[in-house]
């Protein structure tokens, strides 16, 4: 009996405190999706705003900062015909600029020296890593090919007026790497200069710079 009057009484209780709990359990989960949902959305924000800022790749930047003439050693030869015998070597000092949050690895590239449109030197310019927010230096030397210069029906009239036109062109391809995000980058230069022959100097450098994508 006692059992039965305790029970009664508590039964109809406990179902109200248990429809009360489940609607306040309700609400709570209720609160907590809602939070949930706008914790997602703002982690969402957050890397979509990060995609395009710190984790957007950028592309590396190459400038020439300068051209020397290492060497220049020229006769002109007047028997049996007059031809110009030459001996030039010149260093090209290039910087590679990258403005991501990660290293850019760059494969074996090359340097090609035209002069006339024919290729009169072709150096090579090793793989590298170009740190993160970093320029890196390169200085590459190239020697020109004596033979394929004088092949140049030009050669002996520029001699003559002091200045030979000459073009480089430098091509580097490498990936730039954040976390999973990846590119392929390939960026090339054209340089023209003016080689004054008196002064053993280059000038007039003019370089234009892309990125091959
Ligand atoms: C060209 O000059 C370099 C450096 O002066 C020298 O080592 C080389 O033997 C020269 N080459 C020729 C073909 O004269
Ligand atoms: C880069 O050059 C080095 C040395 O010349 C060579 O061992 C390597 O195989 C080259 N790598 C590529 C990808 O050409
Ligand atoms: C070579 O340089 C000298 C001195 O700077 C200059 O007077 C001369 O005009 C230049 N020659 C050419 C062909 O530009
Ligand atoms: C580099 O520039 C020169 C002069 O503008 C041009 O004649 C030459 O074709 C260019 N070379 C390349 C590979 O774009």
């Amino acid at each position: 009996m006692a059992e039965t009057d305790q029970a009664r009484p508590l039964s109809p209780r406990s179902n109200e405190e248990k429809a009360l709990e489940t609607m306040e359990g309700r609400r709570k989960i209720k609160q907590c999706v809602c939070v949930t949902a706008m914790f997602l959305l703002l982690i969402i924000i957050v890397i979509i705003i990060l995609a395009f800022t710190v984790f957007k790749i950028k592309d590396p930047k190459i400038t020439t900062n300068k051209i020397l003439l290492t060497n220049l050693d020229l006769n002109i030869i007047q028997i049996p015909t007059p031809q110009v015998k030459l001996n030039m070597s010149l260093l090209i000092d290039m910087s590679i600029k990258n403005p991501n949050i990660a290293s850019f690895k760059f494969d074996n590239s090359t340097t090609s020296v035209y002069y006339r449109g024919i290729l009169v030197a072709d150096a090579q310019i090793p793989s590298g890593l170009a740190k993160a927010r970093k320029t890196l230096h390169l200085n590459v030397p190239v020697v020109i090919m004596a033979n394929r210069l004088a092949s140049s029906p030009d050669l002996l009239k520029d001699v003559l007026e002091g200045k030979m036109i000459m073009n480089t062109y430098s091509i580097l391809s490498g990936i730039a790497k954040i976390w999973f995000i990846k590119k392929d980058v390939v960026v090339d230069m054209n340089c023209t200069m003016t080689i004054n022959i008196s002064d053993r100097a280059i000038q007039d450098i003019n370089c234009q710079h892309k990125v091959i994508l």
